[in-house]
């Protein structure tokens, strides 16, 4: 989950990273009591989460709280890479004499966790990567040993700080691991970080990514999500425990493991291509225990997507056998009753595949049909996706 930067910022404040006053506002008359308050030169910052705002124009200074108010004017409304700017933080205005560069993140490929810095910040960072590759020291962190004092000031001289500010910034980069540990994130990245004409070191601006399966440790994350962007089927889906993914689709799918459900998006992809094009409309992993219940939570989130005209459940037996999870459709079926409408294609395999069959055949529900083979049953939910979108 990626924050905005206001939420960067208070978290920032809560582990003692240097940071200015902020507060967030929705309206102009909002903004310009933001600025009376905060008083002085107060800069007005577009909240999206997405990069370049300054760029872009969503990041204005304002000497007076009348123009701090016009700003808002015009950076709210504003459209910034798609993302439509509904609310902005009125900052305190630094005077920078200098901007810095510092990121730690989850490095996926070396197993580890990375530090990027750079003596010169400003520039956008990819910029910088391919412009001037020297000027970003990349450093791996131990993950038990973290970022200490020692390792901060070492990562500042391998970064190109000049030695007088090496013990000013070298605490700031222990506090901002110190949020990247504490908060189970996956990015903390401050661009700028500056240096302020008073001496003072600042983070002017913060990207935060946490990670969502660290979750249940930080009961405190939950207010952090931000339910107006979140599309009401995934938070649906959130909210029964579901591994769901919404896609853009007419073919529903549900399988249990990740693995199959991935290479069933795919089978349904390419099989859709003999039928009008029709694709997988999300992904659903309804994981080990595929209960009736579950298996209903699984349908009814499938069956609420209006662009869905077919399902097809792709199920391989295992510790939960074929019978089981036949159960649990005849099961779904009943507890859905009228509301399930659309054609359902049942492959199933595996642990008790017979009995599983012998199931959904007596209990022959007019909207399920069964197929032998994954092939077969993409096949068939396709071709029913296709008809049913004439
Ligand atoms: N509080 C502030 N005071 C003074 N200048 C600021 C402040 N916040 C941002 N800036 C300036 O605006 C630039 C862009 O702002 P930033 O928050 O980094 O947004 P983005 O990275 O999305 O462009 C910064 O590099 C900095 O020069
Ligand atoms: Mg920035």
């Amino acid at each position: 989950m990626d924050l905005f930067e206001y939420q960067a910022r208070d978290l920032f404040e809560s582990y003692g990273v240097p940071v200015l006053p902020g507060i967030v506002a929705d309206t102009p008359e909002e903004v310009r009591a933001a600025a009376e308050k905060l008083g002085g030169v107060t800069v007005v910052k577009a909240q999206v989460k997405v990069g370049g705002r300054g760029k872009a124009g969503g990041v204005k200074v304002a000497k007076t709280p009348d123009e701090a108010e016009e700003a808002a004017k015009a950076v709210l409304g504003l459209d910034i890479k798609g993302h439509e700017v509904k609310r902005v933080m009125v900052a305190g205005g630094a005077r920078i004499a200098e901007e810095f560069y510092f990121s730690v993140l989850l490095d996926r490929a070396n197993r580890s966790y990375l530090s990027l810095t750079s003596y010169e910040g400003g520039m956008e960072i990819e910029q910088l990567a391919v412009e001037r590759p020297e000027a970003l020291a990349r450093i791996e962190v131990d993950p038990i040993a973290g970022i200490d004092l020692e390792t901060a000031k070492s990562i500042a001289v391998q970064a190109n700080f000049p030695a007088e500010l090496v013990d000013k910034v070298a605490p700031v980069f222990v506090k901002l691991w110190e949020v990247y540990k504490g908060e189970d994130a996956t990015l903390v990245e401050v661009n700028p970080l500056v240096l302020t004409e008073e001496g003072e070191i600042i983070a002017l601006d913060g990207k935060v990514s946490l990670d969502e399966n660290a979750d249940f440790r930080h009961p405190g994350h939950e207010a952090l999500e931000d339910a107006e962007a979140a599309d009401p089927l995934e938070a649906k889906a959130k909210k029964l425990g579901l591994n769901y993914v919404k896609l853009d689709g007419q073919v529903g799918v549900i399988g249990n493991g990740a693995g199959l459900v991935m290479s069933t998006l795919d089978v349904v992809s390419y099989a859709g291509e003999k039928h009008d094009g029709v694709k997988p409309a999300n992904f659903l992993d309804i994981g080990g225990g595929a209960s009736a219940q579950v298996m209903a939570n699984g349908l009814d989130v499938i069956l609420g997507d209006e662009q869905v005209k077919s399902v097809f459940v792709n199920v391989f037996g295992g510790i939960t056998a074929c019978d089981a999870v036949a159960n649990g459709i005849v099961g779904a079926l009943e507890v859905l009753g009228d509301t399930a409408t659309k054609p359902l294609v049942v492959r199933l395999d595996g642990n008790k595949v017979e009995e599983g069959r012998a199931i959904l055949e007596k209990a022959a529900h007019p909207l399920v049909t069964l197929a032998l083979t994954m092939d077969d049953g993409a096949d068939k939910a396709a071709e029913l996706a296709a008809a049913a979108s004439k």
